[in-house]
């Protein structure tokens, strides 16, 4: 029997100071995160949704709220790489967490146990994995209602739920994504405080069982330019920059007829640290190392499905 260490990174309290301004601080992704607040929301505590049908629909209890709690609590993120997929699903517990007034504990699954050797060993964890966070759930709620919530954030999830008809699909994989589905299926309807996030940026090779039980699909895309303005000024605070140049950085970050834009992380993560660093010590950051390294930094290529 496997313990919790075997299957989960240390599960982490929310909400946390650090992860709270991550969720703060994500760019042009309002609409995902009101839509994720409100099916998070009511997957983790369906009376909620009585309280409104009695308000609303006080007539007859209608058969809508039946099919919505019986759906799986499974979210997929799909899209670009850099694009917040992975920041969102470890961050939006803090926020639904306030939502709640409860606390939220993030499980993230370790898929490095992945291909450790023992056959059926990735497929028992996932199970193991599952059976813990029911269990838990079960915990979570009581007669008063829930206690708390849990997420499980399977990220990078694309080798474990590929396609099921994926040619060259290993018979150990294929026993991975029938755990995966049976885990998520155990949760279905089960009205538990249990909810599951799967990240992958090849969402055409993901498994339509997986696909299809998904209470909703979010896509993730490269920053436009207003979004670029927004995640650069953000990231400037403190430099002071010129206006025309802020103008200029957003131009050469975006797509070209050679080339795709920036990617969210490529401006966080790969512009504004090589132009700290380039400063650093002798010198403030100074405009023409922003236009200088935006104009030689290659953005991420697209990510390519089946690559
Ligand atoms: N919408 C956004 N607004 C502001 N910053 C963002 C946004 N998306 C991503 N970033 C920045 O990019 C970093 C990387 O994002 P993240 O790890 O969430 O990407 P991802 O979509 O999971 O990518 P991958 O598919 O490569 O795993 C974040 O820590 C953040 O600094
Ligand atoms: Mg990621």
């Amino acid at each position: 029997m496997s313990s919790q260490e075997d299957f989960f990174h240390p599960v982490i309290e929310l909400p946390e100071t650090t992860r709270k301004a991550r969720y703060d601080r994500l760019v042009g992704l309002d609409a995902v995160k009101r839509q994720l607040r409100k099916e998070a929301i009511l997957l983790s505590d369906p009376e909620r949704l009585h309280t409104w049908a009695r308000r609303h629909h006080p007539e007859a209890d209608p058969a809508a709220l039946q099919l919505f709690a019986d759906r799986a609590p499974l979210f997929v993120f799909a899209g670009d790489v850099g694009s917040g997929k992975s920041a969102l699903a470890e961050s939006f517990g803090c926020d639904l967490s306030e939502q709640l007034d409860l606390p939220v504990y993030l499980y993230r699954l370790k898929l490095a146990t992945r291909g450790s050797g023992l056959v059926g060993e990735m497929t028992a964890l996932i199970s193991d994995a599952f059976s813990f966070l029911y269990s838990e759930g079960r915990r979570a709620r009581n007669a008063r209602g829930v206690s708390s919530v849990l997420i499980l954030v399977v990220d990078e999830a694309d080798a474990l739920v590929q396609s099921r008809e994926a040619q060259q699909m290993h018979h150990e994989d294929r026993a991975g994504v029938d755990a995966f589905l049976a885990g998520v299926d155990s949760l279905a309807g089960a009205r538990l405080p249990v909810l599951v996030v799967l990240c992958t940026n090849r969402v055409g090779a993901l498994d339509p069982a997986v696909m299809r039980r998904a209470a909703a699909t979010f896509t993730f895309a490269r920053p436009d330019s207003e979004q670029r303005r927004a995640v650069l000024a953000q990231a400037l605070h403190g430099i002071s920059v010129r206006a025309d140049t802020l103008d200029k950085l957003v131009e050469l970050t975006g797509p070209t007829v050679d080339r795709p834009g920036y990617t969210f992380s490529d401006l966080t993560q790969r512009l504004i640290p090589a132009a700290v660093l380039q400063a650093f010590p002798d010198g403030p950051v100074r405009d023409e190392h922003l236009l200088t390294l935006a104009n030689e930094l290659a953005p991420s290529p697209v990510f390519t499905e089946g690559a």
